[in-house]
């Protein structure tokens, strides 16, 4: 068992990670459990996969589950189920004090975040994530969001869960190319700044595609580590530390537009295909060597995810991918924040981007 503590004054909270944790959930979670009752959030694929297996480990401590089960699917982070769950936790007279389990991806804990932090002017969450993407990124660090017609994760709160309880067996019944989606989120910090764990994901990164229990708990820890680290030293997104973990999204989220938010493409195959034009754009402007980029390149098409246009199935050219680009929520002053990199591990805030060098660029890449 690992717990990987996110140092935030009154508002710490531990991470434990720890295979079959999901089976020991009454241990874990009783502290929480007011007049031995949790309310336990998620939607219908984790409800079918996951959810008996939670509820009868509280049982077993004396716990008793109210479930919401919710649609799957990013359609859920919206105005219309955040209105359906707030009703249905006002009802069940959730209190300040109680704590509310999100259990599933990131759809699931990013809606119970901010549900949470506007019920009673804020009530408590947990988070139980269920995807790689969930485990290794959006169950930590209090970015809480639902969606709108003008964009993805427009409303939302910074507001942190008081525990994260992760088992990566709970990744034994998740698709497996929900799982190389997240494995993205993974290489990310590699590539971000920890160029040994960017080595050791050419080495593992298969075995922990198969599930290799040792390899995915290893990586998870590794992963939440070095976010809890930044997230300490940048809640909010301030200083531009938090924001080198958007390495690979501005580019991703143009792909990401472009294919619709849809099954297309999912968030983090975004990620990997925008991380991998990150890095050859960077070796484009001279800043990284084209060895470097190929190698990033190469693991991810090696781990089965996009790496390219073609790849990510987009056909459209700069102008276009740079237009999504600019309705991007982190636009300041008309100008993009771009994440390139020096090298592997090496990547750094460039405010200074000159669009028409990424329009040609991917031009380029277009063919
Ligand atoms: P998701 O929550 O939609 O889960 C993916 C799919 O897997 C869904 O169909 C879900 O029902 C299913 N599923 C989940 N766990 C399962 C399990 N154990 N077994 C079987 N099926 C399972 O997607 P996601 O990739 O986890 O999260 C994507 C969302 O996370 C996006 O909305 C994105 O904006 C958000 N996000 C938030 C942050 C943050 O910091 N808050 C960071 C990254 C992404
Ligand atoms: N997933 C990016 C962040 O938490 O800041």
């Amino acid at each position: 068992m690992a717990i990987v503590p996110v140092a935030l004054g009154s508002r710490s909270y531990d991470i434990l990670i720890e295979e079959g944790a999901l089976d020991r959930a009454a241990d874990h979670l009783a502290r929480f459990a007011r007049g031995g009752r949790l309310v336990v959030v998620t939607d219908e694929n984790v409800a079918a996969a996951q959810l008996s297996r939670l509820e009868a480990a509280l049982a077993s401590g004396g716990i008793s589950v109210e479930p919401i089960v919710l649609p799957a699917g990013e359609s859920t982070k919206s105005w219309r189920f955040l209105e359906t769950l707030l009703d249905r936790l006002l009802v069940l007279e959730i209190e300040r004090g109680d704590h509310i389990v999100a259990l599933g991806g990131g759809v699931i804990g990013d809606l119970v975040g901010f549900a949470a932090s506007i019920l009673k002017r804020g009530c408590g969450f947990l988070q139980v994530p269920t995807t790689l993407l969930a485990q290794v990124d959006s169950s930590v660090g209090g970015k809480t969001a639902i969606n709108s017609k003008a964009g993805k994760n427009l409303i939302g709160a910074f507001y942190q869960p008081a525990f994260v309880l992760i088992d990566p067996s709970t990744l034994d019944s998740l698709p497996v190319r929900e799982v190389r989606a997240g494995y993205a989120e993974v290489v990310k910090y590699g590539l971000i700044d920890d160029p040994d764990f960017f080595t050791w994901c050419e080495s593992h990164g298969t075995a922990l595609l198969s599930g290799d229990p040792t390899a995915r708990l290893y990586a998870i820890e590794r992963s939440v580590s070095a976010k809890a680290a930044i997230v300490a030293d940048d809640e909010r997104e301030t200083s531009g530390r938090r924001a080198l973990l958007n390495l690979g999204h501005t580019f991703g989220h143009a792909l990401e537009a472009e294919t619709g938010f849809s099954n297309t493409l999912l968030h983090g195959e975004g990620v990997a295909a925008g991380m991998a034009l990150a890095f050859r754009f960077s070796a484009r402007q001279g800043l990284c060597s084209d060895a470097e980029a190929t190698r990033v390149t190469a693991h991810l098409r090696d781990a089965g995810l996009p790496y390219d246009l073609a790849s990510a199935h987009v056909a459209a050219h700069g102008k276009t991918l740079v237009s999504h680009m600019l309705h991007d929520k982190k636009m300041a002053g008309g100008k993009l924040p771009f994440l390139l990199a020096r090298g592997i591990g090496q990547t750094f805030l460039d405010k200074n981007v000159d669009f028409k060098d990424v329009e040609a660029f991917l031009d380029e890449e277009a063919g």
